[in-house]
């Protein structure tokens, strides 16, 4: 399973790049926006220039001509590009025209398998499952994960599924059982991920053994 960084934010893209495991970043307008500033071109073009995988990149607008336009204007920013587009019917049919030009397509928002499934067949990169959100309204959003998983594998479709509104370490946990090709984090959930407290237990002692030796 692949990680992706949730965010839009500079300073964390930029830590968690050292890392050296960070595969992707997906922003939507609602983490933009939290970063304060409304030049959305600049913002996504430093991410773009930080990540060279896939950054997934929002349409601000409704209706298939309008979301269609902007996604080409959109792709147009950076080659690691990848426009977001609403589970809605406008959304796929804006998806299957830019699917047909070969611009590549994160089929957002989506809450079910039907969604996926619909994404899918029109030609989307990704979709993206909000596991959060499901499981904020009382469903369980990892089964969905696991479901499209499965039914992507079955009809060999390439789209792939990706585990997004992750709220804490055990959903990635869960998310690279149930087969999801990406996890989209968090910055927190990240460094949630590598913490142990016996490993940091674990090196105190082993530091600690060495010092007293060492000091013989
Ligand atoms: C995914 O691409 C979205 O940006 C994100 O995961 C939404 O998560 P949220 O439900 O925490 O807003």
């Amino acid at each position: 399973m692949q990680i992706f960084l949730d965010t839009a934010n500079i300073d964390q893209i930029r830590q968690a790049a050292k890392l050296g495991i960070i595969s992707g970043v997906t922003t939507n307008p609602s983490l933009v926006s939290k970063e304060g500033t409304a030049d959305y071109e600049a913002v996504v073009k430093e991410i773009c220039s930080i990540i060279p995988g896939p950054i997934s990149v929002e349409v601000l607008v409704e209706g298939t001509q309008a979301m269609t336009q902007q996604a080409k204007l959109i792709s147009s920013w950076a080659p690691n590009i990848v426009v977001k587009i609403p589970a809605t019917s406008d959304g796929l049919e804006a998806t299957s025209a830019l699917a047909r030009e070969k611009i590549k397509v994160n089929f957002t928002l989506c809450f079910s398998l039907n969604q996926a499934l619909l994404g899918a067949l029109a030609g989307a990169t990704y979709v993206s499952l909000f596991v959060g959100r499901l499981d904020d309204a009382g469903h369980n959003g990892m089964e969905v994960v696991k479901d499209i998983v499965d039914v992507f594998a079955h009809y060999q479709l390439a789209t792939q599924v990706i585990a997004a509104s992750i709220r804490h370490p055990q959903h990635c946990v869960a998310a690279a059982k149930a087969g999801a090709h990406i996890a989209t984090v968090p910055y927190k959930v990240l460094m949630q991920m590598i913490q142990h407290p016996l490993t940091d237990v674990g090196v105190t002692r082993f530091l600690g053994d060495w010092q007293r030796i060492s000091k013989q």
